[in-house]
């Protein structure tokens, strides 16, 4: 890594390809030879256009998207598709089913039951969300207009491993914070989204996956911008998409094939994060709380159980060149956020700085 670079361990925004970095860099006031920078573009023109269609089609390719689904590149975060999923599908029926495994899936059953009813069909909250829900203990609804969950859930550090089968129901799911890190087999899903902070590109874009005849469900009432029919005939374009960000996302997506597409991006969140679990596991200081089945390969989370040296722990990494490790403000703790970008070396750095504190502090 360039020595003026720092190991971020943030859970979003996060660290992107330095690779990527560079060439958005040396393309900045300039790209290919254009002229201009790609913010300066009219993103009607053939030049933007070329580098959008560019974008969608290596996304498709590298999430082996079928052909009955459209791709989306939209604003407002992935918060809007709390929203924007059950104002789209919620009519079919006027009920959904949500699986709460945390803050972010919480939020989303509250802004859901706005626009329908809305059942709790799993729940971790009786552990502090400290796993995720077997398929036998979900209460499906089989009259639900769709099936929501959070594959990853950043704050907690837990992660889906399977697949919920929800018979005909459609599954909405948010994949923020696990997207592009390992296959996903699309055609199981109405609905996936993303906000490509973790990921995929800066803040301000948000990526939405649909399948074709889930589309022109909505609510009569539903603006032009939140409508998957209405976006999906513009092509992302009823209004100006957030330019930048999907060319930014296009040399993301470049880099992923370049490393092996996602199957090599699972092999090292494999590594990344078995390094860290096998380290906590044998840890005298270190626990991870999360059950060892349902741990997160992107968000890993623990704690030394003394709030004192978890803020020692914090700031002293911080001193050390790895930042952002203090937990998020609801669990405390400390977590670490190894996304695609963050180089294997940097996981292992750590591990050998944790190591250190152990032996300084216990
Ligand atoms: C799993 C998950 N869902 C949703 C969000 C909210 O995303 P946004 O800030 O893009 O609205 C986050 C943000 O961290 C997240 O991790």
């Amino acid at each position: 890594m360039a020595n003026d670079r720092i190991y971020n361990f943030s859970a979003g925004p996060s660290m992107l390809p330095l690779e990527c970095l560079n060439q958005a860099g040396s393309e900045i006031t300039n790209f290919g030879g254009s002229g201009m920078s790609v913010m300066e573009m009219s993103h009607r023109s053939k030049i933007y256009l070329s580098i959008f269609e560019e974008t969608k089609e290596n996304f498709k390719k590298v999430l082996n998207v079928p052909d009955n689904y459209s791709i989306l590149f939209l604003q407002g975060g992935a918060t809007l598709q709390f929203a924007m999923a059950p104002m789209n599908l919620m009519p079919r029926t006027g009920k959904a089913d949500y699986a709460i495994t945390g803050n972010f899936s919480t939020l989303s059953y509250k802004e859901a039951k706005k626009y329908g009813t809305c059942q709790v069909a799993a729940s971790s909250e009786d552990k502090n969300h400290t796993y995720i829900p077997k398929q036998s203990d979900i209460k499906f609804d089989p009259e639900a207009s769709y099936f929501y969950y959070c594959a990853n859930n950043t704050i907690y550090g837990t992660e889906w491993k399977y697949t919920p089968d929800a018979g005909e129901v459609p599954l909405v799911c948010d994949m923020s914070s696990n997207i592009l890190s390992k296959p996903v087999d699309v055609s199981k899903y109405g609905v996936i989204f993303a906000g490509a902070q973790k990921n995929m590109a800066p803040a301000g874009l948000t990526v939405v996956i649909v399948r074709n005849d889930l589309m022109g469900l909505e609510f009569p009432y539903t603006p032009v911008m939140m409508s998957y029919q209405k976006m999906a005939e513009k092509d992302s374009m009823h209004n100006t998409p957030p330019c930048y960000n999907i060319y930014i996302l296009g040399l993301v997506l470049k880099w992923i094939l370049k490393q092996g597409g996602v199957e090599a991006m699972a092999q090292l969140r494999d590594t990344r994060s078995n390094m860290l679990y096998d380290f906590l596991d044998n840890s005298k200081l270190f626990k991870c709380p999360v059950v060892p089945e349902d741990r997160s390969g992107m968000n890993a989370v623990f704690t030394t159980g003394d709030k004192e040296l978890d803020t020692k722990f914090a700031s002293d990494a911080t001193k050390a060149g790895f930042s952002n490790l203090a937990g998020h403000r609801n669990v405390g703790g400390m977590r670490a956020s190894i996304y695609n970008a963050m180089p294997v070396e940097g996981v292992s750095k750590l591990v050998a700085f944790m190591k250190d504190f152990e032996q300084n502090n216990s």
